[in-house]
């Protein structure tokens, strides 16, 4: 049975305090199993040092991005190596912001996986159709060529690192949520090629997770779906809501 992983991705939010008091009052108050659930929580870089040093040890840090490029001579970038050294454990990659205002093709996001991957790192590759995509009927080609983009850069064994981030572009930040059966839809797509593609054993054991305007209204019936591992959330995971969506994978393991 796949450990369900819920991811809270901060984005650029929160000022010191904010994420102090976010932190105090609901991360560190999040009561659940690690063997059930993985939970990660993913901070602006300046945050990390202080949300390592006061987040309770069931929480995994995670950071936003990593650089194309390895260590050296080019300013204002953070290296997988500078993430390893601080002891972040994953990553998350791909995500429809970084390539929608900040040009990141199939082809870098495939990149960085493997410069991650290779670096011991784990990481959350976001994938996800435009409304247009949708629209067109377009929706698993584009979440094919995603994925072959990955599936390009890395062996075989690195995809046990990985989660697979299904989040629709529609859906993100715009209080429209992808219906169960949308949902699974795609991510029963996704296991078929992670089994055509990769292997049973990837087929079997990689988390599938939603992203997209998941509430703690819609948690506990997107949960429900087969092939739907858990969450990347954005907005709820600024706030209480995220105890309830903690709570809602939690409470179907
Ligand atoms: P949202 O963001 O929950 O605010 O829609 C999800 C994400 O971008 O990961």
């Amino acid at each position: 049975m796949r450990r369900y992983f819920v991811g809270g991705n901060w984005k650029c939010n929160n000022t010191i305090a904010q994420t102090q008091s976010l932190i105090n009052t609901v991360i560190n108050r999040l009561v659940f199993d690690v063997a059930k659930v993985e939970v990660a929580v993913a901070p602006i870089f300046l945050h990390v040092p202080w949300v390592q040093a006061n987040i309770q040890k069931n929480v995994q840090v995670a950071v936003q991005n990593t650089s194309l490029t390895k260590m050296g001579a080019y300013t204002g970038e953070i290296s997988v190596e500078q993430v390893k050294d601080f002891g972040i454990p994953w990553v998350i990659l791909g995500h429809s912001e970084r390539r929608q205002y900040y040009g990141e093709t199939n082809e870098i996001v495939g990149k960085k996986t493997r410069l991650a991957l290779d670096h011991q790192l784990k990481v959350m590759a976001c994938v996800g159709e435009k409304l247009a995509d949708r629209e067109s009927g377009q929706t698993t080609q584009v979440i094919q060529a995603q994925l072959d983009s990955i599936k390009k850069e890395l062996t075989t064994e690195q995809w046990a690192n990985v989660v697979v981030a299904y989040e629709p572009v529609w859906a993100i930040g715009t209080g429209r949520t992808a219906s169960p059966e949308q949902a699974q839809d795609v991510h029963a797509f996704i296991r078929g090629w992670l089994k055509s593609q990769i292997g049973a054993q990837a087929e079997q054991q990689t988390r599938i997770i939603y992203g997209g305007s998941v509430t703690e209204k819609n948690a506990l019936d997107l949960i429900k779906q087969k092939d739907l591992d858990g969450f990347l959330v954005g907005g709820a995971a600024l706030k209480s809501a995220f105890t309830d969506i903690v709570a809602a994978a939690h409470s179907s393991r």
